[in-house]
């Protein structure tokens, strides 16, 4: 692991500019640097980096972050990759831990998985072009389906042979480690997993083979078509997409994925140029295969076999890809076809204008399936109606989903305030488990901060407004603090606003509704305890990054649009913060504080009103500290202009 001192250097040392400027052509604009927005398509640059703060921000597509964020999102690169990077560009010695024994027998196990599958690779590589059953079944069955070797090359495809002990011999032979072979799923009691099969290697996402489908060229229906090899400790089938490592770029390049059912699908479309694609081989589509496509590109298109009979199985699934803000489109594909036999049938570029042209965006493509079904049956009509906007209501976007609901209520022939209501409802039953699960993961679980990934976001932001919560207020009072911690509170006083909130705001850090906002004013607190300095430096090159995050996107709001763009996006309601933030400071802290209070005193009243009495003196001294409590809040509401009831 690196030092955490070393860390923080690289974060402190990296100039922002220096950095986007090694990926995006940069022009001079007043105090900043203006370009195109590598991350989406634009012809007038609304890519901003402000070397005073050290951050970039796109108003086009709203992406923000300092450096190793840019570096992190731009080239996909982890935290740690994100810093050795950035430590190899400003010759930064980094320090490292010393590994325990521990790790470094853990390393090399994992080290000994890679190496033993890559001698698999290349004996069933060796078997396929190296022996005559290879050739003769083998090599003859892939040309068969149309792979040139190119593609058999690229895909690391290989041929098991029909004696059942000749890779474990190989390997026995090589001295390679038999238990990790086993292990892998390779060998087993002495005898080859696969055998009388074609092979497809399985890559992770840096192109390492991590595991092996054979397919069986038998027409045996006893024995199963395909096989995999067991998971591993490098093969995790949920959290693997098969043909990623290939598509990667062509995702991001098109800004699309294509999603297909299985290995042969892939590698078809690969040969036919069509390289954007991958696959969920093995399992049915799960959350972190969507967040991995997500990596690359936010719109997903899925292609359907004409006769699929688990198409509405499949449904369930795309609900899932939805609450990932992801786009999804389907494609349906003609009668008794696959993608791989609809790509060779076709031709590149027919194939290419018929999923162009037969792209639907699901939900749409949802409600003609179950429309059609219904008939004019109002019972099973309300029934599909309720499973469209389930799937509608998965849109953590709500603008998107208002538009949504405005479609469908024409199609569907129904109020639009209905489909709103049922909609809200389901997204309020919904947040309510989210709250105990958030809650329970903080309570529970301590964030991986700092850690060698970076913190991973534990930061959500809210998406939908609960009348009850304080995280709004809570929210507000965090954009003050990261934006004018160090500044004075008002021009009569050297108090500062960091000052002024820790004052007001410790005593109630254990009621704030988003455990993440109390942990940004206890940090803050600690670091000037520590002597450090609390500005919005120290937020945004904070070492967990979704610190640095939130405080980007809280430090570079709407008001800065005019500072920074030039072109003087007019304000209209407010003033810029930088000029009343006097007013707004102590505004944003006491109308939160009187939130916080309000519901102590109710709470203790309630507590009061149900308490053993027989203990006289302790009743007292809570009812002495109730009336405390409830002056003070009176107090408040008066300074705050709120009328006392
Ligand atoms: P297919 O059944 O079309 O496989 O499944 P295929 O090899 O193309 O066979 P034929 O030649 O059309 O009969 C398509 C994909 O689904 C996955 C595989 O990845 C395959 O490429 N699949 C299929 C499995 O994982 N397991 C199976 O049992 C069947
Ligand atoms: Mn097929």
């Amino acid at each position: 692991m690196i030092k955490q001192e070393s860390v923080q250097k690289v974060i402190d040392t990296a100039q922002i500019e220096e950095v986007v400027d090694e990926f995006v052509h940069l022009k001079k604009a007043g105090v900043n640097y203006k370009g195109n927005c590598p991350f989406h398509n634009e012809k007038t640059p609304s890519f901003v980096v402000s070397p005073a703060k050290g951050i970039f921000k796109c108003f086009g597509c709203g992406r923000g972050g300092n450096s190793v964020q840019f570096m992190m999102e731009h080239e996909k690169l982890s935290f740690i990759e994100a810093i050795r990077w950035l430590a190899a560009k400003y010759n930064i010695e980094l320090e490292e831990t010393e590994r325990t024994e521990e790790e470094l027998a853990k390393r090399d196990e994992r080290e000994t998985l890679f190496i033993v599958n890559e001698f698999a690779k290349s004996f069933f590589s060796g078997s396929l072009f190296e022996t005559e059953e290879g050739r003769s079944i083998g090599v003859s069955y892939f040309k068969e389906r149309g792979y040139n070797e190119s593609t058999i090359k690229k895909f690391g495809l290989g041929y098991a042979v029909k004696d059942r002990t000749a890779l474990y011999q190989a390997l026995k032979d090589g001295q390679y480690n038999l238990e990790t072979a086993a292990k892998l799923g390779l060998i087993k009691e002495e005898r080859d997993f696969f055998n009388a099969r074609v092979m497809f290697s399985i890559h992770n996402l840096s192109g390492k083979v991590i595991g092996f489908g054979g397919r069986t060229l038998s027409s045996d229906k006893k024995i199963p078509k395909y096989i995999n090899s067991t998971e591993s400790e490098i093969y995790n089938k949920r959290k693997t997409l098969y043909g990623l490592y290939h598509a990667k770029n062509e995702i991001r390049k098109r800004d699309e994925c294509i999603l297909v059912e299985g290995y042969t699908d892939v590698i078809t479309l690969n040969q036919g140029g069509i390289e954007n694609v991958v696959a969920a081989s093995g399992t049915s589509l799960t959350e972190d295969q969507v967040r991995l496509i997500k990596r690359y590109s936010p719109n997903i298109k899925v292609l359907f076999d004409g006769d699929s009979a688990g198409i509405k199985a499949a449904l369930r699934g795309m609900d899932m890809i939805l609450a990932q803000d992801m786009n999804v489109k389907l494609v349906l594909l003609p009668e008794g076809e696959d993608p791989d036999s609809f790509l060779k049938k076709q031709g590149t570029d027919a194939f290419r204008s018929f999923i162009e042209e037969n792209a639907k965006d699901f939900i749409l493509f949802k409600t003609e399936l179950l429309m059609e079904e219904t008939a004019n049956d109002p019972i099973q009509k309300s029934i599909a109606v309720k499973s469209i906007i389930e799937s509608i209501s998965k849109i953590p976007d709500t603008l998107r989903r208002s538009l949504y609901i405005k479609q469908y209520a024409t199609l569907l022939e129904l109020d639009e305030s209905i489909l709103h209501r049922e909609s809200n409802e389901l997204i309020r039953s919904e947040q309510k488990k989210q709250r105990f699960n958030t809650y329970k993961e903080e309570r529970y679980e301590e964030p991986p901060f700092p850690s060698e990934q970076g913190g991973q976001s534990q930061y959500k932001p809210i998406k939908e407004r609960d009348y009850n919560s304080d995280e709004h207020q809570e929210k507000a009072l965090i954009r003050v603090l990261v934006n004018f911690a160090d500044k004075p509170l008002n021009s009569e006083t050297e108090t500062t606003v960091l000052d002024f909130i820790i004052e007001n705001v410790s005593d109630i850090l254990d009621k704030f509704d988003n455990e993440y906002y109390a942990k940004m004013v206890r940090l803050s607190r600690e670091e000037k305890e520590k002597g450090g300095i609390v500005n919005e430096q120290f937020f945004i090159n904070h070492m967990d990054t979704s610190i640095a995050k939130l405080a980007v996107d809280l430090s570079s709001t709407q008001y800065s649009y005019a500072n920074w763009s030039g072109k003087g996006l007019e304000l209209q309601t407010q003033k810029p913060p930088d000029e009343n933030h006097e007013l707004d400071c102590e505004q944003v802290v006491m109308r939160l504080r009187e939130r916080k209070l309000r519901k102590l005193v109710k709470e203790t009243r309630n507590y009061i009103s149900e308490m053993d009495r027989s203990d006289g003196k302790q009743f007292l001294l809570y009812l002495k500290a109730f009336n405390k409590l409830e002056q003070e809040h009176k107090e408040l509401l008066r300074e705050l202009g709120t009328v006392v009831i």
